[in-house]
């Protein structure tokens, strides 16, 4: 069996869970409902802190009453079952839901941070924050006013954890990514990076992704059924 195991998961991982995708090919997605220049742009937050907490805050008031599904507790049962096996996860999301930590992952990178945080803008500091987020909330670090932003990575800002993830990618023995289209990068090159490596890889999707070219193999259908069903197999071996 692969010793390290590489998995990337993207908002397909959590559709099943009712959070809904960006880029859908049935034309519904996220982005073809907002306008993602207006809302997920440290531009926008400028011009318009309160039209974009409210679009988080909506997200966040979502994501609390939301379920992990099969397929987060699978990569949590794949974290557990590998050492066991001499084997080891390297689970990398670009969600900035926490379902992963709920079904039981215990080390999940948030490569575009997470939205049960806040993050000062004067300090530095970040804080849980399960609740809404208003523009004249203080940070509970520094005090400040007025300066406390949604933990997430906004188009044109770099993404968080990269040294960890190309180390990672380096020295893996299997890429597989989960649910994403393969359209936002840099995740979307980390596959080409993989390959590079020698790093035989995967795709796990409801229907092929932007990238799809680039893998080795494909698996097509609901991450619900297609990750355990993977993660089994992965662990009877
Ligand atoms: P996308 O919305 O671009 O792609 C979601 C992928 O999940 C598509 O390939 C779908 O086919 C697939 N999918 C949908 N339902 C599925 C299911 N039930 N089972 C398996 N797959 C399913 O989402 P991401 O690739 O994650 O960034 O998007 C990447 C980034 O673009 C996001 O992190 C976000 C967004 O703009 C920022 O906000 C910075």
């Amino acid at each position: 069996m692969s010793k390290h195991i590489f998995v990337l998961t993207g908002a397909g991982v959590s559709a099943e869970s009712g959070l809904g995708t960006f880029r859908d090919k049935s034309g519904d997605g996220i982005w073809s409902t907002f306008d993602a220049s207006k809302l997920a742009t440290p531009q926008a937050f400028a011009r318009d802190p309160t039209t974009v907490l409210a679009f988080y805050d909506a997200r966040r008031r979502n994501l609390l009453n939301a379920k992990p599904n099969p397929a987060h507790f699978a990569l949590a049962r794949l974290e557990q079952g590998l050492p066991a096996r001499g084997g080891r996860l390297t689970l990398v999301t670009q969600n900035i839901d926490d379902l992963h930590e709920r079904a039981g992952s215990k080390r999940v990178l948030h490569m575009h941070g997470e939205l049960l945080k806040a993050r000062c803008q004067i300090c530095g500091a970040t804080t849980i924050w399960p609740r809404d987020l208003n523009i004249d909330d203080a940070c509970p670090e520094c005090g400040h006013s007025g300066v406390l932003r949604p933990d997430v990575v906004w188009f044109g800002e770099l993404p968080l954890h990269l040294d960890a993830i190309y180390t990672a990618l380096s020295n893996a023995d299997l890429f597989v990514a989960i649910g994403t289209s393969g359209a936002v990068h840099p995740a979307a090159g980390f596959v080409a990076e993989a390959a590079a490596y020698g790093v035989p890889t995967c795709e796990i999707n409801l229907d092929a992704a932007d990238n799809a070219y680039c893998f080795d193999e494909a698996r097509y259908g609901p991450a619900s059924e297609t990750v355990p069903a993977w993660v089994e197999e992965l662990l009877r071996t």
